[in-house]
């Protein structure tokens, strides 16, 4: 039996990924039914400071002290002991297992780094707060993502929908109205540090142009938040609509996204985009709860690899799986 785990969502990002960066606002939903946890067992027979570290996903099956300095989960435990003002560990094994898909756009590196955090912190006595979980994810994407806005690290420590700018306290939303997406996964793995660069360069390129198709976006997070906050649910579709087309002006869709998205709208969805980083990844689309199973079954005919469904409350919790292929 493990001592202690913990466990921490997926995430979408609903309006506002990348303008986000350049600290326009944007929404961001936990998906509650992918999951990363993180467990962690005593080890009686071993020495302080050996650490045996499991994670299958990534076929990983080695000591702490075997990993490279820049591995992700060597520098998560150092930046996690400075934290707490500890040398070493005590003897224990960590096991991390994800459902999230990686390098999707769902948060599957956040969410690892906040099971972690969470269930380490837990083990040795000192379980952190929110706020130091958050900070200390945020650190790690640092590493991974060159420029990260935060809204990954905060909807997933915290787990509820979120209105987030970059530096600024996040605000938790109310969502008036319940709402259903359809999450459409294109296959195609994609690398955040590099749809943000290659952002970056094409705004270093062309400022002004990239500077308002960014208020464009934020102005789109704002209304979003309005939508959501007064349960227009159509509206809120359509600035979905609006959001993609300005993520395709500056170039980080894909003809694989491209494609899910108008398929979803031909499905009948109320309104999709892309979703996270893009040039691969995951899109999301906004559909009546009737309506979901022809959504996705229409996004599998377009070539996704995995849907899921999650219906987006106030509060967590109320996911339903949807299908695998
Ligand atoms: O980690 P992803 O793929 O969901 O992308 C994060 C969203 C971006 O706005 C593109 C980057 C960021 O740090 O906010």
């Amino acid at each position: 039996m493990p001592a202690i785990s913990a466990s921490a969502p997926g995430k979408a990002i609903l309006v506002g990924e990348h303008a986000v960066v350049y600290r326009r606002p944007a929404i961001a939903v936990p998906v509650t039914q992918i999951q990363a946890k993180a467990s962690v067992f005593a080890d009686i027979r071993g020495k302080p400071g050996e650490v045996w570290i499991e994670a299958p996903s990534i076929h990983l099956a080695t000591h702490l002290s075997q990993l490279p300095p820049i591995h992700p989960i060597a520098h998560l435990s150092r930046l996690l002991l400075a934290e707490l003002g500890l040398a070493r560990f005590p003897a224990l094994h960590l096991k991390v297992t994800s459902t999230i898909p990686i390098a999707a756009g769902l948060g599957s590196g956040a969410a690892v780094s906040v099971a972690t955090l969470r269930a380490l912190s837990a083990f040795v006595g000192h379980p952190l707060p929110d706020e130091s979980v958050s900070a200390l994810a945020f650190e790690q994407e640092k590493l991974f993502h060159g420029t990260p806005s935060g809204i990954d690290n905060t909807v997933i420590t915290y787990a509820q929908p979120i209105f987030f700018v970059r530096e600024q306290p996040f605000e938790l939303l109310h969502v008036a109205a319940p709402f259903t997406l359809v999450i459409g996964d294109t296959g195609v793995r994609s690398s955040t540090a590099v749809a943000v660069g290659a952002v970056r360069e094409r705004w270093q390129a062309d400022a002004p142009a990239y500077e308002a198709i960014f208020d464009r976006i934020g102005a789109v997070a704002v209304q979003a938040r309005a939508a959501i906050e007064t349960g227009r649910l159509l509206d809120l579709g359509r600035l979905m609509d609006q959001n993609h087309a300005l993520l395709q002006q500056i170039d980080v869709s894909s003809p694989e996204l491209d494609r899910l998205v108008a398929a979803a709208r031909q499905a009948g969805a109320w309104g999709a985009k892309l979703s996270g980083a893009g040039l691969g990844g995951n899109m999301i689309a906004l559909v009546d709860p009737q309506q979901a199973d022809r959504v996705a079954a229409a996004l599998q005919a377009a070539g996704a690899v995995r849907t899921w469904l999650t219906q987006v409350a106030s509060r967590p919790g109320l996911d339903r799986a949807s299908s695998d292929r």
